[in-house]
């Protein structure tokens, strides 16, 4: 059964080799002030950068710059950005890059005109945004997240060691997202397989909860499919346009809201990445990679009938003569082979982890939304298991 929904999802896509050139005609809405917000140096080095400067100079724009958006990006540069937007008055942000770029801009979206501690205001207390929301876009160079048509926000407070994820209103969503397969083919292979991991997660935060029949189920194991296939084609040959077309794909279908529509969700394994996020600064898809097979281990049982179907639908596991704890633990054995296979991360010392972390990665909020409410304790026995 469906629960009861409105669907709204504003955000523009352009998809395919050619999506660039569409950029002029999203700049004609907005004004002539444009933040532009990017990473490290990826988007020089593949000559992104050069090609966006010159749309927003033909556009007649004026160009100020945030650089040096890191990953897991920090409220310190959300600051830096939110008096660049006040200053010049800025009409339109654009982030180029991945979910940390595009994660950034949102939150200066709603940070730069906030009255008093935006992080305090819309990160912890949850608070409506009650203040002017600068409009965001974006040019998708690294897929995982689903950033570019959600409104996720993860941000760490480096002060407070605080990693945490807010989701806004389709009002903060980016108003148009460009991806061009192409542009991940730089992507090194730890981070490509890292995001394929996200994806991978998100697909199974949705699906491992709720015992409705329902369509959704049905769309996310396809999607989950489709990524498995196409990571191996990808991590052979990284530019199979194919390959990668379908992954950056599946990635915004796995978090633009369609494959969470009207099921209850988990999102147990998230909670617990971001806080290990916060003490070890890792790729976020690892984290995820390391703590999800220990998690789902100690929880198959509470959902035994969707970890089977998980099992023969995703994994084509044969049911025959066996039961179904052996179907459920086949499954998971598939899942981990796999992220041996693409050489994810298997434990969180690999990600600079120590064992006098666990505790505090352990204080990690617990949703509830799975098949089982963990306490503090199972985290960190969960923890141990991942170490
Ligand atoms: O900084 P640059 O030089 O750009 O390098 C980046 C970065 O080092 C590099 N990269 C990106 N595109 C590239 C490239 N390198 C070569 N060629 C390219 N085309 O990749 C590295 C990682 O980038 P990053 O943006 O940090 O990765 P990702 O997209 O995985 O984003 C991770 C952040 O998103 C948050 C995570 O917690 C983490 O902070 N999330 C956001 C979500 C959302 N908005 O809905 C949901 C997710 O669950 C997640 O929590
Ligand atoms: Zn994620």
């Amino acid at each position: 059964m469906l629960f009861d929904f409105t669907y709204y999802n504003p955000t523009r896509i352009h998809f395919g080799k050619d999506s660039l050139s569409q950029l002029k005609g999203e700049l004609e809405q907005f004004g002539e002030s444009i933040l532009l917000v990017y990473g490290k140096n990826s988007i020089k080095k593949m000559g992104l950068y050069d090609k966006v400067i010159a749309i927003l100079e033909e556009s007649g724009k004026k160009v100020v710059e945030l650089a040096g958006v890191m990953s897991n990006p920090t409220y310190e540069k959300v600051l830096e950005g939110s008096k660049l937007v006040r200053d010049n008055k800025v009409s339109l942000i654009l982030a180029v890059g991945g979910g940390s770029v595009i994660d950034c801009a949102k939150a200066i979206s709603v940070s730069a005109y906030c009255e008093g501690d935006a992080f305090t205001r819309y990160w912890l207390n949850f608070e409506p945004v009650n203040n002017e929301i600068v409009p965001v876009g974006s040019v998708l160079t690294m897929v995982g997240t689903g950033s570019e048509m959600n409104g996720g926000s993860v941000i760490t407070n480096e002060e407070m060691k605080i990693k945490t994820g807010r989701v806004y209103s389709p009002d903060v969503y980016p108003k148009f997202s460009i991806l061009n397969p192409e542009y991940t083919y730089s992507v090194p292979q730890y981070q490509m397989v890292s995001g394929v991991f996200d994806i991978m997660s998100h697909l199974m935060e949705q699906y491992f909860s709720g015992t409705d029949n329902n369509t959704t189920d049905y769309v996310i194991e396809g999607v989950l499919r489709s990524v498995i296939d196409n990571t191996r084609v990808a991590i052979k040959n990284p530019k199979d346009y194919e390959a990668r077309s379908n992954i950056m794909w599946s990635a915004t279908l796995a978090l633009n809201t369609v494959t969470g529509l009207s099921k209850e969700q988990d999102w147990e394994v998230h909670m617990i990445e971001h806080q290990l996020g916060a003490y070890t600064d890792c790729a976020h898809g690892m984290g995820l990679a390391a703590i999800s097979i220990p998690y789902y281990r100690y929880i198959y049982s509470y959902g035994l009938d969707k970890f089977v179907r998980f099992a023969t639908e995703v994994w084509h596991v044969s049911a025959e003569g066996k039961t179904k704890d052996e179907i459920a633990l086949e499954g998971l054995n598939c899942l981990e082979s796999f992220i041996r296979e693409c050489g994810m991360v298997t434990s969180l010392k690999e990600l600079g982890a120590t064992a006098d972390m666990l505790p505090l990665i352990a204080n990690s909020t617990v949703l509830g939304g799975g098949y089982k409410k963990l306490t503090a304790e199972e985290v960190l026995e969960i923890l141990k298991r991942c170490y």
